[in-house]
């Protein structure tokens, strides 16, 4: 991605993190302090309010992202609807959550047998509660970085931040009855 391409306020931002990440490593402190600075990235005006390509990687909706490199830091701007709750499920990084409009109904999700990939799985939702603009949520290291996600009533938009390209990478849909996780690896376009 030409850096020409990528929005000011985007790439104040990602400096920002890559300096977090410089000092505390990919650390639970430094997620943190992400976390803190995520919650200005929801008060940037310019950025909510552009009509942006928003997408749902769970609903064939590839859209570009707002940012990638070659680390594999890749931030998006992702849509989930009211209708149906997206696959329990996991991206093999960690990442960070920022509602910029609407409510996200966010489902934390825990895994219990000492596995990190596909096969035999088993899961338990440990938390679930309403975000609104403003609030963050860390998807932590993996392989606790199981989550689900779906508008509260209404649509909602937000920013996503992965440490790894989760757009193009693959995940995890776990099945908590038939205690199964299956890999995907989405379609390229
Ligand atoms: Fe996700």
């Amino acid at each position: 991605m030409s850096t020409t391409s990528v929005h000011p306020s985007v790439k104040a931002f990602i400096s920002d993190v890559k300096a977090i990440l410089a000092e505390h490593g990919e650390t639970e402190e430094a997620l943190q302090r992400i976390a803190v600075r995520m919650r200005d990235l929801t008060q940037d005006d310019e950025l909510t309010k552009e009509e942006g390509p928003v997408g749902n990687v769970h609903h064939g909706q590839q859209v570009p992202p707002l940012y990638t490199d070659e680390t594999g830091l890749t931030l998006v701007r992702a849509k989930f609807g009211p209708d149906h709750n997206t696959p329990i499920h996991n991206h093999f990084t960690w990442g960070i959550v920022a509602v910029y409009a609407g409510k996200d109904n966010y489902q934390v999700w825990r895994r219990l047998d000492d596995g990190d990939d596909e096969g035999h799985a088993e899961v338990e939702m440990t938390d679930e509660f309403i975000m609104g603009p403003g609030d963050v949520q860390i998807i932590p290291f993996p392989p606790q970085d199981i989550h689900a996600q779906q508008g509260a009533g209404e649509d909602t938009y937000e920013f996503v931040l992965f440490g790894a390209n989760a757009m193009e990478g693959p995940r995890l849909y776990f099945n908590p009855e038939e205690k199964t996780a299956k890999r995907v690896t989405p379609k390229k376009n």
